[in-house]
């Protein structure tokens, strides 16, 4: 089975909200993770500010389908890729969308590799994207370890 990954950071059209901002991310992210779980297709969110930076992976077809939703969804606008290949694996295997909001800027100045998608008004780069998302991806394989090793 030929995997892919697609990674784009989106502005959000907050004028299209019709919830308060949690209350959208909730129902959104119950929608899109029931849609996931039956395309198969597992990944990140991360809120920043204005804008979502998210990693979406699976099949090749049922990523760039799901790609496609994204560009129609009314809610986003200035799609911009960041990463589209195709991959030996999945860095976010368990996740039908892992969520966390950035924005209080908090993890950030805790973890380095997470400022460039909050200091960024440019382009955020495919090593800035990959190094990340990468640091949540080992937190949730940690997680897993410790769970694994305690059999919970
Ligand atoms: C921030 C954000 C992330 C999204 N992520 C996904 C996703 O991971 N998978 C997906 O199928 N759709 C995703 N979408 C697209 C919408 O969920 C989708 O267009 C919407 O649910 C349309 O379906 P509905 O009108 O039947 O609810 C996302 C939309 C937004 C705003």
């Amino acid at each position: 089975m030929e995997l892919y990954r697609a990674c784009y950071r989106s502005q959000i059209r907050w004028n299209k909200m019709h919830l308060p901002l949690p209350d959208e991310i909730d129902k959104t992210l119950l929608r899109i993770r029931r849609i996931n779980r039956k395309a198969g297709v597992t990944g990140a969110l991360l809120l920043v500010d204005q804008h979502i930076v998210q990693i979406l992976e699976g099949q090749t077809g049922q990523v760039l389908d799901t790609v496609y939703c994204v560009m129609n969804d009314p809610r986003l606008e200035s799609i911009e890729g960041i990463i589209h290949e195709p991959v030996d694996f999945r860095m976010f295997p368990n996740s039908l969308m892992f969520f966390r909001d950035l924005s209080d800027g908090v993890a950030a100045s805790q973890h380095d590799v997470l400022r460039p998608l909050l200091d960024h008004p440019g382009d955020v780069t495919r090593e800035e994207a990959y190094a990340a998302f990468g640091h949540f991806a080992k937190e949730l394989q940690e997680g897993r370890l410790t769970n694994d090793m305690l059999m919970i």
